[in-house]
């Protein structure tokens, strides 16, 4: 039997003025989730978009949305995501002083809970949450800007994690995002990704709907 992966465009990399027609065309290709990044400015040195946009997304979206907030001390805001249509709600590693507490609540909404490191924050510090955990969303670029090229450390890291998860029995995804190509995107399913975010790679490809049918077919193992 073969094992799909899981393709999420980044709407961070999509046409702002032209929202709507981009979220429909992600509809109509073979992406499985919308990946939405929610920066603030303080936790990244960059603001994105907040809540209005995400009610806007969410009336036009028919996949999964998956949300990356890069904010910090997210329980603030944990009901307020789940009100505007969040189906899995990541939070940083880094951002999270009571992490165990911080999962409970997501997933006390009916949410998936997802956790992301940044590229210096070691896999091994996830091993005592890892059954409560439902994604671990692997950074593989710094938080705050598209377009940045892949650091090659991560296929270690998705390679550590994957066994971690196998040995505490979990059924934890991974996902992977930032810089992710037709170049690593196979590697990176073989090393054990179960999602791969994919911003500026789709949308600003000549055609991003084929881009995304590629990907699928290249990380179809
Ligand atoms: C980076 C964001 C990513 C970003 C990925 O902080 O979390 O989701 O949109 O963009 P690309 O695929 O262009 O690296
Ligand atoms: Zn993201």
């Amino acid at each position: 039997m073969s094992k799909q992966t899981l393709i999420a465009p980044s709407v961070l990399a999509a046409d702002f003025a032209n929202l709507q027609r981009d979220i429909e065309m992600i509809n109509q290709s073979e992406a499985d989730w919308f990946h939405i990044d929610i920066m603030d400015g303080v936790f990244v040195p960059n603001i994105s978009f907040g809540m209005p946009v995400l009610e806007a997304i969410n009336k036009h979206a028919k996949k999964t949305i998956d949300v990356h907030l890069m904010i910090v001390d997210p329980d603030r805001y944990i009901k307020t995501f789940k009100d505007l249509g969040s189906d899995i709600l990541t939070v940083h590693y880094e951002a999270c002083t009571h992490l165990h507490r911080t999962l409970q609540a997501i997933k006390a909404e009916g949410m998936k809970a997802g956790v992301a490191l940044n590229p210096h924050t070691n896999v091994a510090l996830l091993e005592d949450v890892i059954n409560d955990i439902d994604l671990v969303c692997i950074m593989s670029v710094n938080p705050g800007f598209g377009g940045q090229s892949f650091i090659e450390n991560t296929y270690k890291k998705v390679k550590q994690l994957k066994e971690m998860i196998v040995r505490n029995g979990a059924s934890t995804l991974i996902e992977i995002d930032g810089g992710v190509t037709n170049k690593n995107a196979r590697q990176l399913a073989e090393a054990g990704a179960d999602v791969l975010v994919a911003g500026s790679y789709v949308f600003k490809a000549e055609n991003p709907i084929a881009t995304v049918a590629h990907l699928k077919q290249i990380t179809t193992l």
